[in-house]
């Protein structure tokens, strides 16, 4: 399976250094904690489309037993390189959220982060992945993933985003470009990057990202109808915030139906 995320790899790091991840971990764990029963044993967890493996090794530092998996190779070597780099134990797979049953454990709790779910676009391999992730948790483990919220992505979406980001090596200029498809929920984002070194354009891309956005009910009948009881809602990083129908990203906690 292609991913659109290889040629983004190379530069996530850095689009993204800004991003809280230590303060995403805490937030996480909060959840995990309100959710699942206290164990006697380290907590295990798998981040599926863990990306870079920012979370994990936040994670793993609060005591958590880390593993990760993405569907981009390159994602995953980036992420193996790091947890070289920092010591980290964690193990990392490249399978994609509908082939992670071949990863064939059991973990006491199954993340997925920075609306990485919304990368399946289509119905079927949102269930397959929801089957897998049952199969992938201990009878009372929790699933915690956060997804586009269909009433804000609608009212306020950008139809054109210019970022620069630059480091020691050189400077990264992003240009999003949505187009939405509001029949068939879709936002799709036009990546064009142009990576300049001494003002010198060396490499340029361009990767199409089609996200899936969801409206509250519906995500929460597909959970409801698919295996899982909805235990936890907030807007993502306000931990038991209330719901504002116009927060973009919202997070939920899932268990298996009747656990
Ligand atoms: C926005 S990034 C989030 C990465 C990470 N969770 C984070 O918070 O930084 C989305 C990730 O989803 C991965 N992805 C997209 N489609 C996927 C699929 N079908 N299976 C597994 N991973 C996928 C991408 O490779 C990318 O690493």
């Amino acid at each position: 399976m292609s991913s659109q995320f290889n040629q983004y790899a190379e530069f996530y790091n850095l689009l993204y250094r800004e991003k809280n991840y230590i303060d995403e971990a805490e937030y996480i764990t909060k959840i995990i904690k309100k959710l699942l029963a206290p164990k006697s044993s380290p907590v295990t967890l798998l981040d599926l489309a863990c990306g870079t493996g920012k979370h994990i090794f936040h994670l793993e530092k609060m005591g958590f037993l880390v593993e990760g998996s993405d569907i981009s190779s390159n994602m995953i070597t980036v992420a193996r390189e790091s947890a070289k780099s920092n010591g980290s134990k964690a193990a990392f797979y490249n399978y994609s959220f509908q082939d992670s049953h071949k990863i064939e454990k059991k973990y006491d709790v199954v993340i997925s982060m920075f609306s990485a779910m919304d990368y399946l676009t289509s119905m079927d391999d949102f269930l397959r992945t929801l089957k897998n992730i049952s199969n992938l948790l201990t009878e009372d483990g929790i699933f915690i993933f956060d997804y586009w919220n269909g009433n804000a992505v609608t009212r306020h979406y950008d139809p054109v985003k210019v970022i620069r980001k630059s480091d020691s090596n050189g400077e990264l200029l992003r240009i999003s470009e949505t187009n939405l498809d509001i029949v068939q929920q879709i936002a799709t984002v036009k990546f064009s990057c142009m990576y300049f070194v001494d003002g010198k354009r060396i490499h340029d891309f361009t990767e199409l990202h089609p996200m899936r956005y969801y409206f509250f009910q519906e995500m929460y009948n597909i959970l409801n109808s698919n295996g899982f009881d909805v235990v936890y809602t907030s807007p993502f990083m306000k931990f038991d915030g209330p719901i504002d129908p116009y927060e973009w990203n919202i997070s939920v906690g899932l268990k298996k139906k009747g656990k």
